[in-house]
């Protein structure tokens, strides 16, 4: 114990009897060595390349707040943070008062707690979403940014969710749209994914880093030309300039963290819009938003009352 928290030891379920290591904090409920190892890399890498904290100024805020549409003050309310990464939103969700819940299946989840773990109103799990060690609806509020198209299974992902708000509680969540097949095609990304995913992650990261350095004086030229982030697209770069207020270093920081991690998922998965309609309607969700957003398609619903 140290303070109000368990350093190490065992968590023991008194129902099944199962028992989860504790370490550095963290429940462990999954194997150390999974498919998120390298988000696990890629998070500690880049732990605070994409705080408002760290930038200075408000891009995770205003994406929070407008792709949920949530209130700014959550006190009372219980919030689940699914696939939470290094925890660029968990810091702003901990100053609503909410009491939250973050997880995610890999070594990022140490990286957020290392960087939040100080608010008392967080708790940390290493976890699956597919397998979340809670019980089923006792949630007021879900969401989970940026993980469902990673996963194996999307819409088994998606159906894990919706078992967790509380009946009448929110959920939100987002996934990479699918784009009409001969945009997927001209798509460079899943032309070097095949060997980008198999690589080592910090194989990987160096040469991207290598790369980007070198090829960032011409992807200013780039940016200038219309359609210029397209193009830097097609060699995979992700520039961020004119879109973010960031520095010239924040926005070659940003480029070399996305470009990497769209190169390193084990999954990448889009999907249309028409299914993630269906999904939303099998669910029966209420007052549910589902269209083109900041990451592709946005979801905002609530589960049914009972
Ligand atoms: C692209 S990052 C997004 C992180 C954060 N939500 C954000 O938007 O900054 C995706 C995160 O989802 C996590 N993840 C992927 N599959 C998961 C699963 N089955 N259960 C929990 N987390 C998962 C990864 O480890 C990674 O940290």
């Amino acid at each position: 114990m140290s303070g109000e928290h368990i350093e190490s030891g065992w968590l023991t379920c008194g129902a099944c009897h199962q028992s989860y290591e504790i370490v550095r904090r963290v429940p462990r409920f999954v194997s150390r060595d999974n498919y998120g190892n390298s988000f696990g890399w890629q998070w500690q890498a880049h732990a605070r390349t994409q705080y408002d904290s760290h930038t200075g100024g408000t891009i995770s805020e205003e994406r929070f707040f407008k792709e949920t549409g949530w209130p700014r003050d959550l006190r009372g309310a219980t919030v689940l943070e699914v696939g939470c990464g290094s925890g660029r939103f968990t810091e702003l969700v901990a100053r609503t008062g909410a009491l939250l819940v973050s997880i995610d299946i890999s070594a990022a989840v140490d990286v957020n707690q290392a960087l939040n773990g100080a608010n008392n109103n967080i708790v940390f799990a290493q976890c699956d979403l597919n397998r979340l060690p809670f019980r089923r609806h006792c949630f007021d509020r879900v969401f989970c940014f940026g993980v469902l198209q990673h996963t194996p299974n999307v819409e088994a992902a998606f159906r894990a969710l919706l078992a967790m708000p509380r009946p009448g509680g929110h959920v939100v969540a987002d996934v990479y749209a699918r784009q009409p097949w001969y945009k997927h095609l001209v798509n460079t990304k899943y032309w070097v994914r095949p060997l980008t995913r198999r690589m080592s992650a910090e194989r990987l990261h160096r040469w991207v880093s290598r790369y980007i350095t070198l090829m960032w004086p011409a992807t200013k030229v780039i940016s200038r030309c219309p359609l210029g982030r397209r193009i830097a697209l097609g060699l995979l770069i992700c520039d961020y300039r004119g879109r973010f207020e960031l520095d010239d270093d924040q926005l070659r920081d940003w480029a070399i963290l996305d470009s990497f991690d769209m190169l390193s998922s084990a999954y990448d998965q889009p999907q249309s819009i028409e299914t993630v309609r269906r999904w939303v309607a099998e669910g029966g969700l209420h007052d549910a938003q589902v269209q083109y957003g900041y990451n592709g398609i946005e979801i905002r619903a609530c589960v049914p009352s009972l």
